[in-house]
């Protein structure tokens, strides 16, 4: 064995996952998913996966939580205890999950906070769109679209993650000096059949409602499903938040949501900050991700850009345009 090949080998087992035996540079990062019931959270993988490929320096442990707060806990734990050389989380809660990514990061380990957030300022960097100014921007776009007036039946999501929070606050703002009144909320979890059933309640309840807001896809789709199973669905119209072209667009496309407003799902830019993160390069605490609203008036074109302060296009709402 050469000098050289003596010390690679030794730098290889107090470094397990950074040098391979050819003294190429290998990195193993974990990344922590909190669930993949939802189409948004898959291609989240994919985006991931589909860039990592092209650094075969890179190899990617992915851990599914199932919804489940303590396995992700666990799982966080897991990918510590095993070394590994960065983390990507995307946490399923803020406060639960603020402790062991913490830990992490006392840890030497960078951790790169994906899409909900965590607490605290114990983490590398967090990659995201502005929550706030997306619901903001759907408050806006709501008023502008009712003509000012109108009944909101709100269904958030899980109100214990941060962009639950943020989309709620955001789209208050909104609408705030409108005549636009919030009538019915409840917090369906981010989950199609919850909201659902949620809006079943809102419909038994509310003998007229103008306008759904749901904080996802999945929950404008499940509102749009209860109104129609009592023949109400025109009444109404339906935004929801996530704006996949295989989900959100389809619907816009198909006229069952009024507009939906594009959450990106940041896997592409958590690698490539991953990259920079691992060559030692400093990254900014905070990467915002831009976003658009795609509705049936601009998704031919691309849908439209939001940016602070900006009320998206509208053509105003009149029961005979339905
Ligand atoms: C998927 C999801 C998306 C939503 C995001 C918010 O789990 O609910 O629909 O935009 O999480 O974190």
């Amino acid at each position: 064995m050469t000098a050289l090949s003596r010390m690679l080998l030794l730098a290889a087992m107090s470094f397990p996952g950074v040098f391979s035996l050819a003294g190429q540079q290998k990195w193993v990062v974990g990344m922590s998913q909190c669930n993949l019931g939802e189409p948004w959270r898959v291609q989240m993988n994919a985006d991931i996966r589909k860039a990592a490929a092209e650094h075969p320096e890179l190899t990617v442990i992915f851990k599914d939580a199932q919804n489940d707060t303590l396995k992700q806990r666990a799982h966080v734990e897991e990918f510590v205890n095993s070394r590994v050389n960065l983390l990507i989380i995307s946490p399923k809660e803020a406060v639960p999950l603020t402790a062991p990514v913490a830990e992490a990061f006392r840890r030497g380990i960078p951790v790169i906070v994906l899409d909900r957030r965590v607490l605290g300022a114990e983490y590398t960097t967090f990659i995201g769109a502005d929550n706030k100014m997306i619901g903001r921007a759907a408050g806006r776009w709501a008023a502008a679209r009712l003509g000012g007036k109108g009944k909101i039946v709100e269904l958030k999501g899980l109100m214990t993650s941060t962009p639950g929070q943020d989309r709620h606050s955001g789209f208050l703002e909104g609408i705030q000096g409108t005549g636009l009144e919030v009538v019915f909320e409840a917090d369906m979890k981010w989950l199609e059949p919850d909201a659902r059933k949620e809006m079943e309640s809102a419909l038994a309840v509310h003998r007229q409602v103008s306008l759904v807001y749901a904080h996802n896809d999945p929950g404008a789709h499940g509102a749009y499903l209860a109104a129609r199973a009592v023949g109400r669905e025109k009444e109404m119209l339906f935004v929801g938040i996530d704006g996949l072209p295989q989900e959100g667009q389809v619907y816009v496309r198909q006229g069952i949501l009024a507009a939906s407003f594009e959450y990106p799902t940041g896997g592409k830019e958590a690698v490539e900050t991953t990259l920079r993160i691992l060559k030692g390069e400093k990254v900014p605490k905070e990467i915002t991700l831009r976003s658009r609203v795609f509705t049936p008036e601009n998704i031919k074109k691309g849908g439209e850009w939001l940016d602070q302060g900006t009320t998206p296009t509208t053509t105003k709402y009149t029961k005979a345009s339905q």
